[in-house]
Formats: C-alpha cells, sequence, structure tokens
C-alpha cells in the first residue's frame, strides 16, 4: 500500500435544507491507486466527490490531502493537488470560449501565457476537442461539453484527479478513447461510475457507497462478483456482460 493521498475520517456532511448525505464515510486513497466509486441514485458519490477539493466541507469530521487537512489555509494548495471533474459540465464551463475554459485553472496557477498555452493545447488534444478550442462552450454538445471539463481539469495537472461520471453521454468512441487517456495518466484517478465495465477496466479497486456510508470496499475482482452485494446496492453488471478472468 502506498502512502495514503487522500483520508477522509468519518465524514458527515448534510445539504443546507437538512438533506443527509454522508454519514460517517471513513476512506483513504494510495497514491496512484485507482478506485471506482460505485453506488444507486442518490448515495452520495457526488457529494463526496466535492468534499475532496474543499468545495464541500464536512459538517463533523476530517479530509486530508497528503496529510494535510482541508481547511481554509490549505485550500489553495488542495485545488492545486486534486482536480474534480463535476457530474454535470455546465458546473464548469463559463468562459466565452473552450480554450479561455481550459486556460482559466493553469492561468491562475500563475503559469506564464505560453506554459498555459502547451497545457490548453495538449489538454484539448488529450479529450479530441481541439477542433472547438474557439467556440462558446454552451454550443456544444453535452458530450462535447463533458469533454472540455475534463480537458479544463487535466489542463491543471492535479495529483489527483476526480471524475464523476466520466463516460456518461459519449459516443463509443469517445468512451473507448478517453479509457485509455485515463489509462495512461500515473495520477491518483476516482471514478464515480454506473458504468460498471468501464469501472472494471480502469480500476484495481471499488468502494460502494450507499445512503452517505461506505456499503463496500474491495478489489474490483471481488465486488464485482459478488452478486449479493451488488444486488443489495442496485448494481448491475450489463446484460450479456461476464467479468473476463484475467485482465
Ligand atoms: N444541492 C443539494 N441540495 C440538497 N440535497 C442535495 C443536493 N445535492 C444532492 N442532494 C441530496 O443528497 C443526497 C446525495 O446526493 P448525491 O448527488 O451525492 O448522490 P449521487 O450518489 O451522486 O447520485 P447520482 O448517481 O444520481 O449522481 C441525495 O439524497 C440528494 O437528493
Ligand atoms: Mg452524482
Amino acid at each position: 500500500m502506498t502512502p495514503p493521498i487522500v483520508e477522509l475520517d468519518d465524514v458527515h456532511f448534510a445539504y443546507p435544507d437538512g438533506q443527509h448525505a454522508l454519514d460517517g464515510v471513513t476512506l483513504s486513497f494510495g497514491a496512484g491507486e485507482r478506485v471506482a466509486v460505485l453506488g444507486p441514485n442518490g448515495a452520495g458519490k457526488s457529494t463526496l466527490c466535492l468534499h475532496l477539493n474543499g468545495i464541500l466541507r464536512p459538517q463533523s469530521g476530517t479530509v486530508r490531502i497528503g496529510g494535510t487537512e482541508i481547511d481554509d489555509s490549505s485550500l489553495t494548495e488542495v485545488r492545486r493537488r486534486v482536480g474534480v471533474v463535476f457530474q454535470d459540465p455546465d458546473d464548469m464551463l463559463f468562459m466565452p470560449t473552450v480554450a479561455q475554459d481550459v486556460a482559466f485553472g493553469p492561468a491562475n496557477l500563475g503559469l506564464d501565457r505560453d506554459a498555459v498555452q502547451r497545457r490548453v493545447d495538449s489538454a484539448l488534444q488529450m479529450v479530441g476537442m481541439t477542433h472547438v478550442r474557439d467556440r462558446p462552450p454552451h454550443h456544444l454538445s453535452f458530450g462535447q461539453r463533458k469533454r472540455v471539463a475534463a480537458a479544463a481539469v487535466l489542463a491543471m495537472e492535479p495529483d489527483v484527479l476526480v471524475l464523476d461520471e466520466p463516460s456518461s453521454n459519449l459516443d463509443p468512441r469517445s468512451r473507448r478513447e478517453f479509457a485509455e487517456i485515463l489509462d495512461a495518466l500515473p495520477q491518483t484517478l476516482v471514478m464515480v461510475t454506473h458504468d460498471l465495465p468501464y469501472a472494471w477496466q480502469l480500476c484495481h479497486r471499488a468502494v460502494i457507497v450507499d445512503e452517505g456510508r461506505v456499503a463496500g470496499d474491495g478489489p474490483i475482482d471481488h465486488i464485482l462478483a459478488d452478486d449479493a452485494l451488488l444486488d443489495a446496492h442496485a448494481l448491475e453488471l450489463p446484460e450479456g456482460f461476464s467479468l473476463p478472468t484475467q485482465r
């Protein structure tokens, strides 16, 4: 086990309207680990993601990144180290052009113009969106916006990449190509998905979240082979998909 880069200790969180979303989550992710976060709608997965770079803060419990607790004084450094691609790309894209959106984060890191441009070019190329760089994000399709949102986070070159349903709305080729990109990245990867074959392909560990709690955690081969566990948490492998016996 590599040293933990992300540690949650007994994290509780309720939204301002009183809706409980996390109910005592304790988890740790090692540097370089690739972890799938699985669970039914409303389980608390997106809420968990938003705790990993301090967008949401626990009501009680702690979140640590590289051993440092997330608080006001560590927030800038945490945002540099942990990149979260939101479930809804429209929560991330707000600049007049795609290139400006992808440049926003790197420019805020204080990189010079050329370095920012290199980051933008490379991130857009990674997600296959170079051809839309001068278009307004809100004129793109949902799948294209998802890819641009991913580019905006990749351009930050974070140590930890958190992706909330990266494959939803991607066409089959983009889905496969994006998996190849993720597979080649050395970073710690935390990926929320309902796409179990995608999770299996990219991650060696799976965490099941249900009703704001960790309901399962282990090697993904074991988790996905446990029919009773999957059934208890509304998880289903696609019709006709059987777990390959080797990778
Ligand atoms: N902004 C919000 N205000 C109030 N309640 C919220 C808000 N966002 C989420 N919730 C509630 O918090 C709980 C956890 O929601 P969350 O979005 O984390 O689930 P999820 O596991 O990501 O679900 P999905 O698979 O549908 O994306 C749910 O009961 C949800 O209704
Ligand atoms: Mg969600």
